[in-house]
């Protein structure tokens, strides 16, 4: 599909090509909807990214709660979005050891514990290496400083799965 196909969609169209770019949260494309025209994929990923840090806190913080656990029960119930799971699989995490799944899932389990949201990252830029290492480090942040960086993460994410179905 093209921007400009995108341009022209309705809104119902619009957030059923464009929503699964934010993980279970088809309220950011319905909003973001009323921006268009969009010049490019940049351009809507600006407008999508701005619905998101317009949003009351407490709606960000659902964006990041409506990922599920890196590797987790919803993966391993082969449960997770298309997109997910493509990343996932990318970083490796659909192919650890037993010694492995461990220890994500103590490192997730700890991290939600401690911020009551999932671990977000943007899995297509990790390994299953750097992704231990960022939870480690980042269940260290205050959570003003994480909720950042998981947005952050989220962004990134989004970027990438729109330019997955969108012609430049
Ligand atoms: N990074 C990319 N996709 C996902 C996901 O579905 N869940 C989490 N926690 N991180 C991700």
């Amino acid at each position: 599909m093209t921007v400009s196909e995108l341009n022209r969609a309705g809104r119902a169209d619009f957030t059923n090509a464009v929503g699964f770019a934010f993980e279970n949260s088809p309220w950011i494309a319905e909003l973001a909807w009323e921006k268009r025209p969009f010049a490019s994929v940049d351009d809507l990923h600006a407008a999508m990214v701005a619905v998101v840090e317009q949003a009351p806190q407490e709606k960000r913080i659902a964006l990041i709660a409506a990922h599920p656990d890196l590797a987790g029960r919803v993966a391993r119930e082969g449960r997770l979005t298309p997109a997910s799971r493509s990343e996932q699989s990318s970083a490796g995490l659909d192919r650890l050891s037993k010694e492995e799944l461990a220890r994500l899932d103590r490192l997730n389990e700890s991290y939600r514990a401690r911020f009551s949201f999932p671990f977000v990252i943007c899995a297509r830029e990790n390994t299953k290496d750097s992704i231990l290492a960022e939870l480690e480090r980042r269940e260290q942040n205050d959570r003003t400083t994480e909720i950042a960086a998981a947005l952050n993460e989220i962004a990134k994410i989004a970027h990438l799965r729109l330019a997955d179905v969108i012609e430049a």
